[in-house]
């Protein structure tokens, strides 16, 4: 089964081709990141009109390099929510689009579910090496999620961020260090250079829940920084290349330290038998390698290139679903505030 996969839910414009769920045909992203980042920031009226010029031409090169035409492709996937309501609408409304002009069945993919199924991409085969329940930890900038996994298709929600995403955290520690967007791959370039010499900054927690909170460390960041003397920046003078590795270091490692320690008492509680990453920041390094050090059970970890938003991962999501049938949905509409599974009480 041939799969269109399409993902416009952010400032990627994402296309791809996947065979029965695992096998990547092609997988086109076009980045909107060097239109954002002179604005420090996402602006989503650019990133809509981005979606708008970019997604058929992101399309027909996935079929091209899928070597594929329209008559291949047995049914179109597109990522509904959550996201940018501008953004989710050109994916939404060009998937029904094609799917009435190729005659092709439309199904809408949850983003966060697209993330998880990433790992199915890579040939971990989580399901059959590892088996369920699964812990997932989706962190990007939107989001941070820890999702149980009870079986295909099947989620509870366990821990959501209660304020800022961690990949937002990292994009505005970037700001305040005065490095570029995104911040998360700037602060993981600098912290390799650190040497671990100024004091451990916060890794807030909150009692008796998975949930996560993000802004009282950024605030922590921002305090410190001011006390030293380099923020807000005067003249232009930011801070020192000693300052920025040294902060960078320890910001990264105070993030790193509450996902990972959030996921093992998941692991914990639910006596889960893998952990599966996905988002943006699960691209980090440090937190891909200190997790595999912490945690005993398997990690799947997609490469960085399928961690952060892209179209196969809706393709191979689409694929589990379509196995219980072909559904046509033209009604579809984009929901910004989509959540995955239900809280447990
Ligand atoms: O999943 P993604 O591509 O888009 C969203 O759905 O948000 O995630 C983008 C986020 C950005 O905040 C970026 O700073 C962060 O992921 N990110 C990273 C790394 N690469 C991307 N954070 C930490 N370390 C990285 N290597
Ligand atoms: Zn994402």
């Amino acid at each position: 089964m041939n799969v269109l996969g399409i993902e416009t839910s952010c400032d990627d414009t994402a296309a791809a081709v996947i065979t029965d769920g695992t096998s990547i045909r092609s997988n086109i992203v076009a980045s909107q990141s060097d239109m954002h980042k002179k604005y420090g920031g996402i602006i989503p009226e650019i990133a809509s009109r981005e979606h708008f010029t970019s997604l058929i031409p992101v399309v027909s090169e996935a079929l091209d390099k899928a070597e594929m035409t329209h008559r291949d492709i047995d049914a179109i996937a597109v990522t509904y929510g959550p996201g940018l309501a501008g953004s989710l609408l050109i994916g939404v409304n060009s998937a029904k689009g094609l799917s009435m002009s190729w005659d092709k069945p439309l199904i809408g993919i949850n983003h966060l579910e697209g993330h998880i199924y990433s790992a199915w991409l890579e040939g971990f085969e989580p399901d059959s090496k590892a088996g369920f329940p699964i812990v997932c930890l989706i962190a990007s900038g939107g989001h941070t999620d820890l999702v149980l996994m009870k079986d295909h298709l099947e989620y509870e929600l366990l821990g959501k961020t209660r304020d800022d995403a961690a990949g937002e955290a990292f994009d505005k520690a970037a700001r305040v260090l005065g490095l570029g967007f995104p911040g998360g791959p700037e602060i993981q370039k600098m912290s390799e250079k650190a040497q671990d010499k100024i004091s451990p900054l916060p890794r807030p927690q909150i009692k008796n829940s998975l949930d996560f909170s993000f802004s009282g460390l950024k605030t922590a960041l921002v305090r410190r920084a001011e006390s030293d003397g380099f923020y807000p920046a005067v003249d232009d003078k930011g801070p020192s290349v000693y300052q920025t590795t040294e902060y960078s270091f320890a910001f990264q490692e105070a993030i790193v330290d509450c996902l990972i320690r959030n996921t093992k008492q998941a692991v914990l509680e639910t006596n889960s038998k893998a952990v599966i990453l996905g988002g943006g920041v699960a691209a980090n390094s440090r937190l891909r390698k200190r997790m595999n050090e912490v945690i005993d059970i398997p990690i799947f970890v997609p490469r960085a290139q399928l961690c952060t938003d892209n179209g196969a991962m809706i393709g191979a999501a689409a694929f589990f679903h379509l196995k219980n049938g072909f559904p046509l949905q033209l009604d579809m509409d984009a929901v910004p505030n989509l959540r995955i599974g239900l809280t447990a009480e």
